[in-house]
């Protein structure tokens, strides 16, 4: 997916944002007047727009936010790595927090789905990127819960070299987030996945970046890139994010 092997890749997650395609149309051009040979930008964008985006833009600027464990038959609304693929689409992030088992989502995801998840976008030479994250910090063995979930989720994947993490402790995410993670903790946690990792494995993190603190963060030599999400969707916030990691 990146052009250059250190590129920094920042991933824009619309989740149920823009309502239109003119602002998504509008937002991708943003990336496009922002990205460089060292910032690689995508767009993991609602399923309905990947079609139309997919008409005007290079497919590494399109991804899905989410896919389906099946490889087809009866499963109403859902999509498959197969059709996507058929598309053009190259890669979707899989194990969001939004979407994994969680008292607030009961019929979400289970590692072993991600697992089956990520096979099935493998099948189809597709990349995926996998988010893991802690759901409490503090009095938590975080690290086991970290390396549980990567070892399930990775289960019989045989290619991890198509596989991006993004670090996302769900304690830092989105409006209802405790507080941002700290640059010390993105860079001891991040730092622990690695050591787990083939040595080349990129991360990314992801949790309540927004246009004051994308640079520091980014900056962090640890840190391979970012997933956003708010912030991703608001033109305004999007422009001055984008300008200030530039
Ligand atoms: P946020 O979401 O940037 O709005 O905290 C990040 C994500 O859910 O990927």
């Amino acid at each position: 997916m990146q052009e250059s092997k250190n590129a920094k890749l920042v991933i824009a997650n619309w989740k149920v944002n823009p309502e239109n395609l003119d602002t998504a149309k509008r937002l991708i051009k943003i990336s496009s007047s922002h990205a460089h040979e060292g910032m690689y930008v995508t767009h993991a964008v609602g399923s309905l727009f990947a079609g139309f985006l997919l008409k005007d833009n290079p497919q590494e600027n399109i991804i899905l936010q989410n896919i389906s464990m099946y490889k087809e038959g009866s499963h109403t609304g859902e999509i498959s790595a197969a059709q996507a693929k058929n598309l053009g689409i190259k890669m979707s992030i899989v194990g969001h927090s939004e979407t994994r088992l969680s008292p607030k989502n009961p019929h979400g995801d289970e590692d072993k789905d991600v697992n089956a998840k990520i096979l099935n976008l493998q099948s189809e030479g597709m990349w995926a990127c996998l988010c893991i994250g802690e759901y409490e910090r503090k009095n938590f063995d975080y690290k086991k819960f970290l390396k549980t979930q990567i070892e399930n989720c990775l289960k019989d994947v045989s290619d991890i070299s198509k596989i991006i993490f993004a670090y996302e402790p769900v304690w830092a995410i989105g409006k209802d987030a405790e507080r941002p993670a700290t640059n010390e903790e993105i860079v001891e946690t991040i730092g622990y996945i690695k050591s787990l990792m083939p040595q080349e494995t990129k991360v990314l993190y992801g949790g309540s970046v927004d246009e004051n603190n994308a640079k520091e963060i980014l900056d962090l030599d640890v840190v391979d890139g970012l997933l956003i999400g708010r912030a991703s969707s608001d033109p305004e916030k999007w422009e001055k994010l984008l300008a200030n990691i530039s």
